[in-house]
Order: C-alpha cells, then structure tokens, then sequence
C-alpha cells in the first residue's frame, strides 16, 4: 500500500536529502514508519527529514481519516499569526472571552540593540519593603491604573497571552488552522519577547531604563517557594487572590504537581525538585527538539504535532497548575490555565525562570539553538511601551545582552549529579503485564503496565532508545496529567527522584475548542543503563493516571535509531 510516488512528492523540498535506497514502509502497525537513515546535524530539523506526518501526507489521503492532517502545501515557511482577524477565545468552563488587543495598524519592524544589560535578579532576593521592591510594586500598579484601552495596560497584557494561546489568531495562510505559541518551538522565543515587552513597559512607567522583573528561581531550594514579594499583603499589586490557598509561602513547590497530591516533608519535596530538575534538563534534553519543542510550521496543525518541548511539559505546566489551581481541577483560574495566567504577576517571573532555563541550557550544558529558518524568521507582534505595535523575530531575541538583560548568578544546584535520580531496585525481574496491542486504544481511567518490546539494536553508540506512547488524546481545554514508569513492579513505592520514574505528560488547560491529538516521548537508553536493563528485550511501562482520562489510541513502542542526533529521523528494525 506505501506506494514510493508518495515519497517522491518531496523530492522538491531538497533534493540532496534523498538515500540511495528508497525508504521503506512497515505497515505493521496502523501508522506507518519509514526505515531511513539520513543523519542530521544536531539540532537541525533538516528539510530532509522525513517525519510520519509527512508520510502521512504523502499518502495522499489514504490516512485522512486519522486526525493527522495539515496543509502538505505550506510546509516549508514559518508558523505566522495573521493579526487581521483574532476572534473571541474560549475558556476553559467553554465560555467566550475577548482577549483582542486594539487591531494594530502601522506595524513597525524592532530589532533590539541595547548598549546597557541589567541583572534581573532572583526574587526570592526581594525584600518586601525594598527599594526594589517599591519599584517593581509601583510600576505593576501603574499598569494596572492604565486605561484600559490602552494595551499596557496591565489587564490587556494578560489578554495578549490569552489571544496568542486561546485561539485568537489563526495561522496565516490557508486552510484556516488555529495558532498557538505552546507546545512547539514557539514557545521559549515567544515567552522571551513577551517578558522584554512586559518588562520594557515596567521602565517606561517608572522612568526607570535599569528595572527588570525579578525571576522565580523554582528550581534552587531557597526559590521553591512563592516568594514573600507576591504574598505581602492583599492590597499589593503583586498579590492574587485566584492562587491556591494550600500553596502559600512556606509550602514548597512540586514540580511535578498533580492535582490532589498530598503535601510531602519539605526537605523531601526538594530533593524530589532537584532531581526532575535534572531529568528534564539533562538526560531528557539531549537535541534542541527535546528541549525547546517541536518545528511548528505553515500549514501544521498544532492539534496533531507532538510539540511541547520538555520544560515546558515539566516544570513549566505544573509551577503554573500549583500555583493557580485550587478547589476544582475543572474550573482552574489564572496561573492554572492558559487564558487567565498573565493575571497574576507572577507570571513574568515563572516565565523569566523558563527564560533562564533556556541561557542554562546554551551556556552550561552546551544545548544549541536551532538553525532552522523557519525558527529564526518566525514573528510575532507586540505592543510596545510606547504602545506601538511592534513586529518581531525569533532570530533577533537569541543574544540576551542585545535585548539588554542577563541572569543574576545564582547557584544551579541540580547541575550537580549527586541529586540526579538513583535507582530504587535495580535489575528486577519484570511481572508480566499485556502486550500494548492487548490494551490500545484505551481510556486511561486506572493505572496501566504494558511490556513493550525493544529494537533488535539500540542503545549502542550515538543511537539512543524512545519509548513513545502514541496517539494521546484529549480535550485542550482540560486539566490532563499522568505519570510514566519504566520496569517499576511497585509504582507506590517509587518516587520522583528514583530512575524508574520518567517523567509525566501533561496539558495546562487551553481554550482552544478543540480536541489534540499527540504523542509523547522519553529517552531510555541511559535509564536503562543506569536500572541495569540495558540487556533486557523488554520493558514494564505503567500509567498512572493523575486527572479526568484520556484516551490512548495508538499504544506504546520503543524506537532505538538516530534520535540521538534527532526526533525525525527514524531508523529501526
Ligand atoms: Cu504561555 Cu506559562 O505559559
């Protein structure tokens, strides 16, 4: 059925890409795969890659059933919002919201050249009280005074990052697709310009050129808590009063929050931070595809692109989902879901942290940006502290001294490997548990263990193991968490900083109407080394489910191949 006229429709993308040998299809499965072995540069998306959806696509229409489709057309030029035309976006209780900004005309293009770089400092730092502090209080406030017509205003800025993610924009081009600046490789550039405005507008309104916004240093011990600064006093215009009330200062953080967790000894609950801390930056963040998330282009349909990179999954999703959602996970309010989060201030130092995580990533564990054109001319519009829209790339927030900021040098505790997860028995004996064809699709309303069989070869030099589950499906608009072991025979005894535990999935509640259709993957090579099971033919894997289900259609397998070098590109037997 894979006829070869399906590939060689992408001849015209690049030429070069093409292997001697055709690729082939194996229809074992109801998606295909492509055994192909182009090798990638690091952190390319090359045009060559060929990934399933573009099979899909060149299979013109023999999969257009399947929730995977996307303007085959349009492939290679970036995601755009196209401003003329932003719409009423949801929330989460399926109600409408009007997050427009005013319709910008005259739009200039900004490229930023700052000749001074200021220190955004930690704010757990902060002194409530300090001349710091007054600053920072009195320019929120006077954002809050603006009118609130005018887009600094403080309400408005809210609004802007609900009309960038509730379904305001659509994507340029056509068929008409929705926008959205999560779960792709949108999302650290798109915050990073975000935080500049916001805090651009701050300086403007205290005519002050050397203020930056405090960062919430979630992940060193001393930041893992909601800093004094935004819980002084009600009357503050740093406060909120939509936060969790269980999860004010001194309670610590989880970076893995669940709805309906139970609060563990602090010192405990750090070591469990520091450890996720470490999974997700290092042994889960090997390629810029791991970490900043997936290509997002014209004509993709971020429905079905298995996008998110993995700090934005964890702990992104989970410091906003502890902070803002209290009595109902159906009902989350601002820091719990998308379209209300920028209402609480602590937003922009959550997301100054996320910024920081991205230099931390660059500059001490040698990640890379992506070359990718399509990353690097991606724009977005903004209003500006003159009130000016303003556009602006991807390409030209890369260099943090040119948009005139840099990071407080604090201690990165979890760079060190003495709080890297450790193994809670190692080499068991696996339980036997039904093959994932016995249990796909399902709705994953109890915990489930599949074993999962591996490649023939994999694990072996620059090859590294993925074990994906496939086909994850939900309502963009719901809370969705659950957790993943890997050949952990007692799920209960296991703990975030044991090796057998990977990791989770995630959704921050969208008011996107619509339903997603994604994937999610880990990295297990070294897992597997480190659990002793790197011989093993088999793994356990077990979901535990932490929200209202979700479905999983597809199952579960492991891929070993090229993923070291990227996600893409498959090679497997
Ligand atoms: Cu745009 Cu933390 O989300």
């Amino acid at each position: 059925m894979a006829s070869f006229s399906a590939v060689a429709y992408y001849i015209p993308y690049s030429s070069s890409f093409f292997p001697n040998k055709p690729p082939k299809f194996n229809n074992r499965r109801r998606n295909p795969v492509v055994k192909f072995t182009c090798k990638a540069k690091n952190g390319e998306t090359s045009p060559g890659t060929l990934d399933r959806r573009d099979v899909l696509l060149g299979l013109g229409g023999l999969y257009s059933t399947t929730s995977l489709s996307a303007n085959p057309m349009a492939l290679a030029d970036p995601a755009l919002p196209d401003f003329k035309d932003c719409i009423d976006a949801t929330q989460p209780n399926k109600t409408l919201i009007n997050c427009c900004p005013p319709a910008p005309s005259r739009i200039k293009d900004y490229v930023p050249s700052a000749t001074t770089v200021n220190t955004r400092i930690s704010a757990q730092s902060v002194e409530v009280g300090s001349d710091y502090y007054n600053k920072y209080t009195e320019a929120i406030q006077k954002m809050k005074n603006l009118s609130p017509s005018d887009p600094r205003n403080f309400r408005q800025q809210a609004n802007v990052h609900c009309a960038y993610c509730d379904g305001g924009y659509t994507l340029k081009g056509s068929p008409k697709l929705l926008y959205e600046i999560h779960n792709s490789w949108l999302f650290f550039p798109w915050h990073r310009w975000y935080v500049y405005f916001f805090e651009k507008i701050c300086q403007k309104l205290i005519d002050d050129d050397t203020f930056t916004l405090p960062f919430w240093n979630w992940d060193a011990p001393q930041g893992m808590q909601i800093p004094s600064i935004y819980n002084s006093n009600v009357i503050s215009p740093l406060y909120d009063c939509f936060r969790n009330p269980d999860h004010l200062p001194p309670t610590v953080i989880n970076l893995e929050w669940s709805y309906g967790d139970v609060q563990v000894d602090p010192k405990i609950q750090i070591e469990y931070n520091l450890a996720i801390m470490y999974t997700q930056m290092i042994t889960q963040s090997k390629t810029p595809n791991d970490f900043f998330g997936k290509a997002y282009r014209a004509g993709d349909d971020i429905t079905t692109l298995d996008g998110a990179g993995t700090i934005e999954q964890t702990p992104h999703n989970h410091v906003h989902t502890w902070t803002g959602t209290a009595v109902d996970q159906s009902n989350p309010i601002d820091m719990g879901a998308l379209y209300s989060a920028a209402r609480d201030p602590i937003f922009f130092a959550h997301h100054a942290n996320v910024d920081r995580m991205w230099t931390i990533w660059l500059n001490n564990l040698g990640g890379s940006n992506f070359t990718d054109k399509d990353w690097l001319n991606a724009y977005f519009i903004f209003y500006n502290e003159e009130a000016k829209p303003v556009r602006v790339r991807v390409k030209d927030c890369l260099d943090i001294t040119k948009l005139g900021y840099q990071y407080e040098d604090v201690p990165i505790p979890w760079l060190d490997g003495s709080v890297k997860p450790k193994p809670r028995a190692k080499a068991k004996t696996l339980p036997s548990a039904p093959d994932p064809a016995q249990v796909f699709p399902t709705t994953l309303d109890k915990p489930i263990s599949v074993i999962v069989k591996r490649p023939k070869k994999s694990g072996t030099g620059s090859s590294e193991e993925i074990l994906i589950i496939e086909g994850i499906e939900y309502d963009k608009r719901n809370y969705v968490k659950f957790n993943v072991f890997i050949n952990e025979d007692n799920v209960n005894a296991s703990r975030p900083n044991n090796t057998e535990f990977l990791g989770s999935f995630s959704n921050l509640p969208h008011g996107h109407r619509m339903t997603v259709k994604t994937n999610k993957k880990f990295r297990i090579s070294q897992v597997l080394e480190e659990l002793g099971a790197r011989d093993y033919d088999k793994v356990l894997v077990t979901l535990i489910p932490k929200s209202s289900p979700v479905k999983i259609n597809d199952g579960m397998l492991c891929r070993g191949g090229l993923f070291g070098e990227e996600h893409d590109t498959l090679v497997f037997q």
